[in-house]
Formats: structure tokens, C-alpha cells, sequence
């Protein structure tokens, strides 16, 4: 018996996380998987409500799941930055998920490309150190002198900024680091999931001829885990990288990519597969409790219609059942998805005329009819 908990947030995020329990529920009638979900209440209603984002008592309840299952986060009602920023990338920093998974799957006949050739990328995006840590500041004349203090699990870091600029103008800035620990566990990722998939070759996305500090020192450390584990290693500067992706998509497998570059360049490949509608994430730490979640946000401006696309949030499903040892069970949900899209059954963006809870009742029958 999993343990899951089930955090639809707002938005769409309620409709798609219901379609995708139905088809949860379809997998538990026809296969050993079976699971007791924990619904949280975290989202913008309580925020307006109480003030609360992620507490500590959330924390706490979560820790003892075996995974999240995860909507969306985000309402017009809210400052943007205050949704995201105190719960979904606090989620992925108290958890330490420090993998953020996302295939890209050429799902034809969605795909916006001219040539119809199959693809199967799978980023990689590092998912708690680069631009993505809140490290930044303001100073100059408005602000005065500015002392940074960065506090991680990870590191402590003390920077003293003392800039002495002519003319005196004011500054903001925002500090990417990595550090080797972080690098060195995300190589190490990076190199089992692609002998997992059985490739001998990593991509690795940056941009070291321009941050040459950062991106230098995880190139470094990429090349010796590629020694170590025999495997090969392919540099791309992110700007080539948007590139090769419409041009040669299908000469892509498993892709490392920072944090930042990895947020733009999954967006181009959600659309680049169908939509983001068509994109399903994990955040994965494999020592501890990992969170799955369809990579497009609460829509606000369709909520609550039935017109959102539950496919994203039932590939994340997918991932998790996968994650939790049922990658047979997984497969399934892949192969439901293929069929829906083949038989017309999917909400208006993709051509078809059902409803949200629709589709997740078509793809969960196509489970149940799996039973032997
Ligand atoms: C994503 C989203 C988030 C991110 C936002 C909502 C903070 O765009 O999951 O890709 O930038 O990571
Ligand atoms: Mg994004």
C-alpha cells in the first residue's frame, strides 16, 4: 500500500489531479498497486484564507508519504512570485528533489514539426541550485550597502558586496551557484538514467563560454563522471541547444540541464511534444519523497469549465507509478494516452470534444480493460 499525498493546489490543478485519481483508482482494480491518497488543502484559497503557504505542519505530513502527487499553484487573486516561491519551489527545496524529470515525447500526430520523425528526448533539469535559490539583493544609493546571506542544507554562504560604482547607481542582482556536491550527484543521476535507458551518451546543456565559472566548474565534473562510468559526453550551449531541438530532436536521449536553461527549454519541448497539455513531471529525490506534477500551471482563465487537458497530469501519474516500482503499471497509462489521442477521445485543445473528468474516465476504462 502506497501512502501518497495528493495536493491538487489551484486552478486547474483541482480538475486534472481528479482526473488523474480515476485513473489511479482504474490501475488499483487491475494490478497489485494500491493506495491510500491524503488530500492537502495547500493553495491560494487557504493563503486568502489564513496567510499560510507551505508550513511546517505540511512538511511534517508529507515527510511520511511515499510521494506527492502534485496540480498545479498560482491565482490571479495573489502576487505572482508568492504561490510559486512558498510552495511549489519551497516543495522542491525541504525535499531536496533535486532532479526535476521531464520526457519530451514525439506524441504524433500533435508534434509541430515538418518532419514526422520519432523523438524521445528526457531532460534532466537540475532542480535546486543555479538562478533558482532567491540569492540576490538590491543596493546603491535607495538601498544602502548590501550583506547577502545564503542559507542551505547544502552550504552556508557569507558574501560581503562592496561595490563601488561611478556614477553611483542602484543595483539588483540575482547569484547562480552550483556547488560540487550539487554537480556531482546530479552527474551521477544523469549517468545511471541513461545506462538505464540503455544509451552511452549525456547531453550536457549550458552556456561555459559565457558563465564560464559555474558551467566550468559543472563541465569539469561532468567529464569526470563520464570517464568514470564510460560513457560519453556531449557539450551544447543552450541557445544551439533551442536550435537543435526543431532541427534534430530525435538525435537527443537523456539531457542535463541547469536550472534556469532547463525551465525555458522544457516549455519549448511540452510544445515541441503536443502542448503543454501533453507534459508530465517529477521531482525526484530517490533518497526521499519525490513529487510528480503536470508541468503546465492553474490555467486560472479556464478553471473550473472542464476544459483543461488532464493528459500532462496523467503522465506524471505515469512517472510515479513508475518511481514507486510499478514501471508495467506506468507503461499502461503511456499506452491509455496513445489510444485516447487515437480514437479522438481529448478535450477541445487537442481536437476532441469531451470534458476534463471525460478524458480521465476514457483513459481509465482503457486501464480497466487491460485486465486479463
Ligand atoms: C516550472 C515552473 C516553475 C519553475 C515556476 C512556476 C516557479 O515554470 O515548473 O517549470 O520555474 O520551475
Ligand atoms: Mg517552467
Amino acid at each position: 500500500m502506497k501512502h501518497l499525498a495528493i495536493v491538487p493546489g489551484d486552478g486547474i490543478g483541482k480538475e486534472v489531479i481528479a482526473a488523474g485519481m480515476d485513473v489511479l483508482d482504474a490501475v488499483t482494480e487491475i494490478s497489485t498497486f494500491d493506495y491510500d491518497g491524503e488530500l492537502f488543502d495547500i493553495g491560494a484559497d487557504r493563503y486568502l484564507k489564513t496567510g499560510e503557504l507551505l508550513t511546517d505542519e505540511d512538511i511534517e505530513s508529507l515527510k511520511k508519504k511515499d510521494a506527492i502527487y502534485f496540480g498545479a499553484i498560482g491565482d490571479p487573486r495573489v502576487k505572482p512570485g508568492i504561490m510559486e516561491q512558498g510552495v511549489l519551489l519551497k516543495m522542491r527545496a525541504v525535499f531536496d528533489q533535486y532532479i526535476n524529470l521531464r520526457p519530451v515525447t514525439s506524441w504524433f500526430p500533435l508534434v509541430p514539426l515538418k518532419r514526422e520523425v520519432p523523438f524521445d528526448m528526457h531532460f534532466l533539469r537540475e532542480n535546486t541550485e543555479d538562478f533558482y535559490m532567491g540569492a540576490g539583493g538590491e543596493f546603491g544609493p535607495s538601498n544602502g550597502d548590501c550583506k547577502l546571506k545564503v542559507k542551505r542544507e547544502l552550504y552556508t554562504l557569507d558574501i560581503d558586496l562592496n561595490v563601488d560604482a561611478e556614477p553611483k547607481d542602484d543595483f539588483a542582482f540575482e547569484i547562480g551557484f552550483l556547488s560540487r556536491k550539487g554537480i556531482t550527484r546530479f552527474a551521477d543521476y544523469a549517468f545511471k538514467y541513461a545506462q538505464a535507458r540503455g544509451e552511452d551518451k549525456v547531453t550536457l546543456v549550458d552556456k561555459a563560454n559565457v558563465c564560464t565559472h559555474v558551467y566550468g566548474m559543472q563541465r569539469e565534473i561532468f567529464q569526470q563522471k563520464a570517464d568514470e562510468y564510460g560513457m560519453k559526453l556531449e557539450f551544447m550551449f543552450v541557445d544551439a541547444m533551442a536550435m537543435a531541438m526543431i532541427v534534430r530532436p530525435e538525435t537527443f536521449g537523456t539531457i542535463a540541464v541547469p536550472n534556469l536553461f532547463g525551465d525555458i527549454l522544457t516549455d519549448l519541448g511540452a510544445q515541441l511534444q503536443g502542448g503543454l497539455g501533453m507534459g508530465g513531471s517529477g521531482n525526484i529525490n530517490p533518497h526521499g519523497v519525490s513529487m510528480f506534477e503536470p508541468i503546465h500551471g492553474s490555467a486560472p482563465d479556464i478553471a473550473g469549465q472542464g476544459k483543461a487537458n488532464p493528459i500532462a497530469a496523467v503522465l506524471a501519474a505515469q512517472m510515479l507509478l513508475t518511481n514507486q516500482g510499478y514501471p508495467e503499471e506506468g507503461q499502461m497509462l503511456h499506452d491509455a494516452v496513445r489510444h485516447v489521442l487515437d480514437t479522438g477521445k481529448t478535450t477541445p485543445d487537442l481536437g476532441g470534444k469531451l470534458k476534463t473528468a471525460e478524458v480521465g474516465k476514457a483513459i481509465a476504462e482503457y486501464v480497466l480493460n487491460q485486465k486479463r
